[in-house]
């Protein structure tokens, strides 16, 4: 898929923001293997701020709620961010959890795509729950 696609739906979903206390609106889209149309995600946030969900973090769950634990191609993320913005650590371990090193992040701000990362470049080393 085109990846100015994912930006665009990232960016679409991004209108329905719910941040009124960061004011920082966030969109994300999520491509599934196999799924045409991407999961997107956005930030909801809460008077308790813990209970605060970010936008990669919405899109995954909304993916698997959908289709179940099936493989996730890329992301794109978008806020009015300079030079663009970035998912945050909790995000990066989901994302970690479902997605291999080399999982490309399209990293946007409001102009388009900026940067192309790979989960391993912002996570090089996960938490994993092993046991000895
Ligand atoms: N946020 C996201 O949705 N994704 C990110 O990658 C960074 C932060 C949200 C959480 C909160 O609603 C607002 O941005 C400010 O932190």
């Amino acid at each position: 898929m085109d990846p100015n696609i994912l930006f665009k739906y990232a960016l679409q979903v991004r209108d329905r923001s719910y941040s009124p206390y960061s004011g920082f609106r966030v969109g994300a889209a999520l491509k599934v293997a196999g799924v045409e149309e991407p999961v997107t995600g956005t930030n909801v946030e809460n008077a308790s701020y813990g209970a605060t969900i970010c936008a990669e973090r919405a899109a995954v769950l909304a993916a698997i709620a959908r289709y179940g634990k099936v493989p996730f191609e890329a992301i794109a993320v978008v806020a009015d961010a300079q030079p663009y913005v970035v998912p945050c650590a909790a995000c990066l371990g989901v994302l970690a959890e479902f997605c291999p090193a080399d999982f490309p992040i399209y990293c946007c701000n409001l102009e388009g795509i900026q940067k192309v990362l790979q989960l391993r470049d912002l996570l090089p080393n996960p938490f994993r729950l092993e046991r000895p």
